[in-house]
């Protein structure tokens, strides 16, 4: 890779990235709890079948996070950031990790499991107890509270996707980093960086969709592949 610059980078994450940090993928082997996988939980419909059981996984996703820490790989994210002036982190991620990292140029795609709406007012409030005191927990008005996360079925913020899409379109070097690369819309990202000329990095633990026409594809665990990568891209003399 040489004559691109650094001033440009716009990054998609997904949950590869926190898997070195211990929390599950969501199509690994360790993506189930008990017996269900994530389609059958993160749905408006599950929500409104059994809000209690819905709850009871987000309950336990939330713990099992909270005891997890930012690895190499977020940190790295956040490094980047402070050496580049026009840097944007994408992410589908809503454990949280790259904040406590310390990244702050975020688009958090799919919401964030730290925030929790109400299902009668949509007011949005910060909610970091673990575990939760009630189970399915509700609001000062009396109405059921839900992860302010994105489900299956459901839109993205326009506005963030929006803003993702830009990103992507005038972006000139894209990583993407720990992603099956399936859940639309975020899996046309890379494609629209590519078709607009962008040079694309993948790493993965292993082949995607997207390793066909990504630019380069790095084999291995992101905690190990991310700062490496960033060494590598630091040193480039334009
Ligand atoms: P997936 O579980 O679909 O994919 C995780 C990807 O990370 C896979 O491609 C793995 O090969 C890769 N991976 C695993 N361990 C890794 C490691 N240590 N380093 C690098 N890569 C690793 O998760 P996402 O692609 O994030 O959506 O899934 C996208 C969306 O589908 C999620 O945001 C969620 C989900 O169901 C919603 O909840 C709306």
């Amino acid at each position: 890779m040489t004559g691109r610059t650094l001033d440009s980078i716009v990054v998609l994450t997904g949950a590869g990235i926190s898997a070195g940090s211990g929390v599950p993928t969501f199509r690994g082997e360790d993506g189930l709890w008990r017996q269900y996988r994530a389609e059958e939980l993160a749905t408006p419909q599950a929500f409104q079948r059994d809000p209690a059981l819905v709850w009871e996984w987000y309950d336990w996703r939330r713990g099992l996070i909270a005891s997890c820490e930012p690895n190499a790989a977020h940190q790295t994210l956040a490094e980047m950031e402070q050496h580049c002036e026009d840097f944007i982190l994408i992410t589908q991620n809503v454990d949280g990790l790259h904040q406590r990292a310390g990244s702050q140029r975020l688009l958090e795609l799919h919401g964030s499991i730290w925030q929790l709406r109400c299902t009668v007012e949509n007011r949005v409030a910060e909610n970091s107890a673990v575990p939760l005191p009630e189970v399915p927990p509700r609001c000062s008005c009396g109405g059921l509270l839900r992860p302010h996360v994105v489900w299956f079925g459901e839109s993205l913020d326009p506005e963030t996707l929006a803003a993702a899409f830009r990103a992507a379109e005038r972006s000139r070097l894209m990583l993407v980093i720990g992603t099956s690369a399936v859940v639309q819309p975020a899996a046309s990202l890379p494609a629209i960086a590519k078709d607009r000329g962008a040079y694309l990095i993948e790493v993965n633990v292993e082949r995607t969709p997207l390793s066909t026409y990504a630019d380069e594809v790095i084999l291995g665990p992101a905690a190990e592949q991310v700062p490496k990568l960033w060494h590598r891209l630091k040193d480039i003399t334009i």
